[in-house]
């Protein structure tokens, strides 16, 4: 229990990079869905595309870039399930406007500044090259990381609705100027991990 809500809490997850299927980094998505359980809030370490953006910011995420599905790479390829959902799922609403609006209101009632954007999805493992980030930048991205993309495509398939929260861990490097490292995007997280839990705790108070 959380905040008298019943949830059910991942520690950490699966990433394509890693070596599994999209299927085996979405099954914990379907495992929830087989629980019945409606709502899907998903966190992730982004780096900031968005040159308004800073290491330790939290983004609401509004929508989401599937460039992973863009190059072959979706959690519903093959034969589909009917039972678990359409063959053809509607994507028009990613992320729950209603969530959303309400991690509006209650970042507000905590004084937590929460930016917005879309997130980008790439496999990883390596780091974007400056031109990547240029790239992503024209195609609407704000932020950028290797995760979450498939796990809200299967949650939507699945009829969740999904809530997101980006940590904005390091400013993209759009001119080659900086290094990108795992180490500041360990670091940033611990601003950022008080951050979200406030969040989504106050979100849970309100559903
Ligand atoms: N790119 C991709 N994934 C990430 C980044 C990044 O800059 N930072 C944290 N996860």
């Amino acid at each position: 229990m959380l905040e008298d809500k019943p949830v059910l809490v991942m520690q950490g997850r699966i990433h394509y990079y890693e070596g599994y299927t999209m299927g085996e980094c979405t099954l914990p998505v379907r495992i929830m869905q087989r629980l019945q359980i409606p709502t899907l809030i998903v966190t992730n370490a982004a780096g900031g595309v968005n040159p308004d953006f800073s290491p330790g910011d939290v983004m609401l995420i509004t929508d989401q870039l599937n460039l992973m599905g863009m190059s072959g790479l979706n959690p519903l390829m093959g034969p589909n399930l009917d039972e678990l959902g359409p063959r053809f799922p509607d994507m028009s609403q990613p992320y729950d406007r209603e969530l959303c609006n309400l991690a509006r209101t209650v970042a507000k009632e905590n004084e937590i500044t929460l930016q917005e954007g879309v997130y980008a999805g790439l496999s990883g493992p390596s780091f974007e090259s400056p031109a990547d980030l240029r790239f992503l930048r024209l195609a609407g991205a704000d932020a950028v990381g290797m995760s979450t993309v498939p796990e809200v495509i299967v949650a939507r398939h699945g009829g969740m609705r999904a809530l997101g929260f980006s940590g904005i861990s390091n400013k993209a490097n759009l001119d080659g100027s900086t290094v990108t490292t795992h180490e500041e995007v360990i670091e940033a997280g611990k601003v950022i991990t008080p951050k979200i839990e406030k969040l989504i705790r106050a979100v849970l108070r309100r559903m």
